[in-house]
């Protein structure tokens, strides 16, 4: 899911793989390219990797100064060269992101018509659309415009015609696209980490906006034909060097960087000097809220639910979250008087972006604790909160996630502090103990990693796992569970471990492990209660726990892993880094693709 363009004076095939390559990170099961030379539109398509792309380039080279170039993850049509983008119908070529909600009734009206479809995709209808408008005698311009008008859905386009081979038409409704300006060049991608190496000056196009672009001009229209204004930024994304070190994936080498990235989140919102939450986190009155809603999804969501005990407990503050495919849609009674908080690496997942406007249509005031700042959700909120841990590539996300929690933390006791829940000396020795936790987590890093790489063997050789966890571990299992499924293909659960008796205790045998997630807090003695219930029925337990946790319970486990004990406000955020380890080595173990699993993409810009 990833678009780019360049209309150039030098030749683009090579350039545009490249800069497809920067946006690999956000998933894709196929790839391709599409040039116009001396009156030649030409393609070339692959499945899978981008290297099998290349390989088609360097067999048969693709000429040409003017091309577009796509990155797909399949929605509609399995992924497969036929349907790999660009599609191309009678001299017009498109590349497209996200869905076309109406495809089928288009495509029923069109083959009526005499269209004749190559392809499975929804995409088709585009192009063929397209040539329609044409064959009928429309200018591009007209053409574009008018078949905007037809689709509905979400979607960001790119589109080249043979015939007008000194031009590229986008349109954006939806998943993000920029347009970057170089000299005596022009370019359109999907973020400015596919344009960082052109150019750093770029134009975001807002939902609504259709894009012409020559060599040396750009003009924005709505989808009326009016023009439109739209600023020039410089782009922060050229800074960033998309690189893995000495790791050998990018997950390993973001679970690494968590202390560093944590201390940078940390100091957006805390004033170490005086101990104190500082003006950052008070972007949001929460002291007027009557309540706070959460949405967002996957990960997000699970830092979110983290985020509720934190906004209930320390700001008395009623907590509303769902994941944002649902809240959507649940027409839930909202009053002005809530404030919204959304969560997203990205800040372009489309299901958290349409419950932000639900919210903003109510009146609520939004927050946005997002790691991309110039993202969609970022833009559309009155108040955004960087979450400051740096791109992001592994898909499966793991300092993205807390830092996320780091920023709800320190959200949390400043919305306390403003609502007189939190003293000023509460406040004081909650901060102490988050500015402890880079020091913490790079211990436990340490400490742990030998003892989650021998367990991450017995793990790989399991279909099931349980994780178990109460209070804030109840979301950390569920994150546990998410990050083993998702990028070792074990089956795996997160349960609240009170929830045990009610279900999940029947799955308990020797060939399930059971992960209980135990800090020694309030909870430990339930928990270790639900302990006792899998071990009396031959379960093998996964402890983790810390060293007051570990010399408290005598039962047996298959394993122990002791972390230093640690106030209960920083525990989510030091937990979490055996959970990864352990998901992270049993991957590597098993040999799956670690940064880049089978069918998940990194930003969901569909619904
Ligand atoms: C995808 C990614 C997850 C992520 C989720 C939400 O499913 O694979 O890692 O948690 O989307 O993404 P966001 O960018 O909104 O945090």
């Amino acid at each position: 899911c990833g678009i780019v363009g360049i209309v150039g004076t030098q030749p683009v095939a090579g350039r545009l793989v490249d800069a497809l390559k920067r946006l690999e990170y956000r998933g894709y099961d196929s790839a391709g390219v599409a040039t116009i030379h001396e009156g030649v539109m030409d393609r070339r398509r692959a499945e899978g990797k981008l290297f099998n792309l290349e390989k088609r380039l360097d067999a048969e080279p693709l000429p040409g100064l003017v091309g577009i170039a796509h990155t797909r993850w399949a929605t509609h049509g399995v992924p497969n060269e036929t349907n790999a983008h660009p599609h191309f119908v009678e001299g017009v070529a498109v590349v497209h992101n996200g869905i076309i909600e109406n495809f089928s009734e288009l495509r029923d009206e069109l083959t009526e018509e005499g269209s004749v479809f190559e392809t499975q995709t929804d995409t088709e209808v585009v192009a063929q659309l397209m040539a329609k408008y044409l064959r009928e005698g429309l200018d591009p311009r007209a053409a574009m415009l008018k078949m905007l008008n037809r689709v509905t859905g979400a979607y960001a386009l790119a589109v080249m015609l043979k015939d007008d081979p000194g031009t590229i038409m986008a349109a954006r409704s939806g998943p993000p696209l920029a347009v970057g300006y170089g000299r005596g060049e022009m370019f359109l991608g999907s973020d400015a980490i596919a344009l960082s190496p052109f150019t750093n000056e770029i134009t975001y196009l807002v939902d609504g906006d259709c894009a012409l672009i020559t060599r040396d001009s750009v003009s924005v229209l709505d989808f009326a034909g009016r023009p439109v204004k739209r600023a020039r930024q410089i782009s922060q994304a050229t800074a960033y060097v998309v690189d893995k070190g000495n790791h050998r994936h990018f997950m390993e080498k973001e679970i690494y960087e968590q202390p560093e990235v944590i201390s940078h989140a940390l100091s957006h919102y805390v004033d170490f000097a005086e101990n104190t939450i500082s003006a950052n986190a008070a972007a949001i009155d929460f002291k007027a809220a009557t309540g706070l809603v959460i949405s967002a999804c996957g990960t997000a969501y699970l830092a979110g639910l983290v985020g509720k005990y934190w906004f209930e407990r320390y700001a008395r503050l009623p907590v509303e979250i769902d994941v944002a495919s649902e809240f959507r849609y649940r027409e839930m009674p909202l009053s002005p008087s809530q404030a919204a908080l959304f969560i997203s690496q990205s800040g372009e997942t489309a299901d958290t972006l349409a419950s932000l406007r639900y919210c903003r249509d109510n009146g609520l005031k939004i927050g946005a604790v997002v790691n991309v700042r110039e993202s969609t959700i970022a833009r559309e909120s009155d108040a955004v909160f960087p979450i400051m841990a740096g791109p992001e590539i592994g898909v499966a996300s793991t300092k993205a996630f807390t830092c996320q929690l780091a920023v709800l933390a320190s959200l949390a006791i400043g919305a306390g502090k403003a609502r007189g829940t939190v003293s000023a000396e509460e406040e004081r020795a909650l901060v102490r103990h988050l500015a402890e936790m880079p020091r913490v987590m790079s211990r436990v890093l340490n400490l742990i990693q030998p003892q989650m790489e021998s367990l991450s063997r017995e793990l790989s050789k399991c279909r099931d796992v349980l994780y178990l966890g109460r209070g804030t571990s109840f979301p950390l299992a569920m994150e546990g569970a998410l990050k083993l499924k998702e990028i070792s293909y074990i089956h795996a659960e997160g349960y609240a471990a009170g929830e045990l008796k009610h279900g999940p205790i029947a799955l308990i045998d020797e060939n399930m492990p059971v992960i209980v997630i135990a800090p020694y807090d309030r909870f430990f003695e339930k928990t270790v209660s639900n302990m006792q219930e899998v071990a009396a029925r031959g379960g093998r337990i996964i402890f983790i726990t810390d060293e007051a946790g570990a010399a408290a319970s005598k039962l047996p486990t298959m394993a122990t892993i002791t972390l230093p004990v640690v106030d209960e406000i920083i525990a989510p955020m030091i937990f979490s880094l055996p959970i990864q380890l352990l998901a992270y080595h049993t991957a590597v173990f098993m040999g799956t693709d670690v940064d880049q699993p089978r069918n998940l993409a990194k930003s969901v810009t569909v619904e």
